[in-house]
């Protein structure tokens, strides 16, 4: 196979980023948007000894399950990888992602059930962020593409609120009007990236500037003013860094209340510039919900370990007489105990601030010596480490609820928890499958419909 050369291949599988695979000439050809079935025209764009990249040049038999997809700048811009599939399609690609990582990395193979769809397949974010570079004389408004810092330019984006043209056009304006700058590495600039979170339909926004000389505030107000017909609070933010952080330390209100209420599920709370929530608040409410109800009832202590701001402690907290949560960062911390008082609960929760790693070992031996134990688990993507594993394999709680943005690292972590995977030497090696748990369900739920993300929910029960 030779790089630059075009080739006709049948997509045998679908790879974890959506991406059509074809064996071909003893290698495995990776095409981003084809799909299983589907005959295809491409060129080799790379090739190296076992595997080769490539690009559709033409769909000679398309798939039943392709569709348009609704987004113009959808084959550059790297947010979304399924939009050319059909919605209904997609929940499949996601349950058979999750079945296999299962297999792939942790040797288990346990039905999963059907992938709980999001009532809105577009439209569905509440959280909009959008990065402003400056290139060739231009300033670009928009989302990188794939794999790089490259600002693709938007107008509108159809997963994002309907607000989000708005909010372009706005930033396009006030960028001309007052001769501004977007970030270029190694240059000066004014500013580089745009957030905006919508809560209870009032949306934060944050502007992050290079730093704090003055850019004509008011214009911007007025422009805002002049294209948003809703409520919004507006930040300023100082960045000065050459790192991918997005936010420098201080933010600073311009206009509005610093956090808007709202509620979810009969849980007040508010909301600020930097406190995590779920993307999606329709299927935030599914997963909730479900978590909350394969957690027993009449438990005398819930541990809700990588708690963020609280919400589904103050949730897990109504099964149970006492809850816990552990979360690592501070305003989230604040918050979650800002949440419990705003709801009564505060006598009930405790919101430990600090590692996992760190508070669970103690935390568990002791509630386990009072009385009933159920854990839930909600880590980022590298998922738990192994002394929370371990603590919880001493400890042996009865349930363990596993909440995971990321399929590989949840099969990995539930593999050393049911023993089909064990630690020799420090190294993750095959086991005898007798290990502490077993599995009693296992669900998907799409909380990011047209991209490759999944969430999962792996329920656990001490055997
Ligand atoms: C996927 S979020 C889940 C948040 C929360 N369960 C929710 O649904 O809103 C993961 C959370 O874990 C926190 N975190 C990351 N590493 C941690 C660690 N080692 N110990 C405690 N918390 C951690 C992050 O700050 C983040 O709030």
């Amino acid at each position: 196979m030779q790089k630059n050369f075009e080739y006709i291949g049948v997509v045998e599988d679908v790879g974890i980023n959506g991406e059509g695979i074809i064996k071909q000439d003893g290698l495995v050809v990776f095409v981003p948007f084809s799909y299983l079935g589907e005959k295809i025209k491409y060129k080799v764009l790379k090739t190296d000894k076992k595997f080769a990249y490539g690009k559709v040049i033409e769909v000679l038999s398309p798939s039943s399950n392709r569709v348009k997809p609704i987004c113009d700048a959808y084959f550059k811009c790297g947010g979304c990888s399924l939009q050319h599939i059909s919605y209904k399609e997609q929940l499949v690609f996601k349950q058979n992602l999750v079945k296999n990582a299962f297999k792939k990395v942790a040797n288990i193979d346990f039905k999963v059930e059907c992938v709980e769809p999001s009532d809105n397949e577009f439209r569905y974010r509440n959280k909009l962020q959008l990065p402003i570079s400056y290139d060739k004389g231009e300033n670009h408004i928009g989302f990188y593409a794939q794999n790089s810092h490259r600002v693709i330019p938007i107008y509108d984006c159809p997963i994002n609120p309907v607000w989000t043209k708005n909010i372009i056009s706005v930033f396009h304006d006030y960028i001309k009007i007052n001769d501004l700058k977007g970030y270029s590495e190694g240059e000066n600039y004014d500013l580089r990236e745009v957030t905006v979170r919508e809560v209870n339909g009032k949306l934060i926004i944050v502007v992050v500037f290079k730093n704090k000389k003055d850019r004509n505030t008011q214009s911007l107000i007025d422009i805002l003013d002049s294209k948003l017909d809703c409520e919004y609070s507006l930040f300023f933010n100082y960045n000065d860094s050459t790192s991918n952080v997005i936010y420098g330390e201080e933010f600073r209100l311009v206009k509005g209340e610093p956090s808007y209420s709202s509620e979810l599920l009969g849980v007040k709370f508010k909301m600020g510039v930097l406190s995590f929530m779920q993307v999606n608040d329709n299927v935030c409410e599914k997963l909730y919900s479900y978590v909350v109800g394969k957690i027993s009832n009449d438990i005398d202590t819930v541990i809700d370990a990588y708690s963020g701001a609280g919400l589904m402690t103050a949730l897990l907290s109504k099964n149970a007489k006492r809850a816990y949560g552990i979360e690592i960062i501070k305003e989230a911390v604040d918050s979650a105990n800002a949440l419990a008082r705003f709801n009564g609960l505060d006598k009930k929760i405790s919101n430990l601030l600090g590692k996992c790693e760190e508070i669970m070992p103690d935390l568990i031996d002791k509630v386990s010596k009072e009385g009933s134990v159920s854990v839930v688990l909600d880590p980022p993507r590298k998922g738990c480490d192994k002394k929370v594993i371990d603590a919880l394999l001493k400890a042996r709680p009865n349930e363990i609820v596993y909440v995971s943005c990321m399929p590989s690292t949840l099969a990995r972590d539930v593999g050393l928890l049911t023993g089909t995977l064990t630690y020799e030497n420090e190294k993750i090696e095959k086991g005898n499958g007798e290990g502490e748990y077993e599995i009693k369900s296992i669900k998907p739920f799409d909380m990011f419909p047209q991209t490759k993300h999944v969430e999962t929910v792996c329920h656990l029960v001490r055997k």
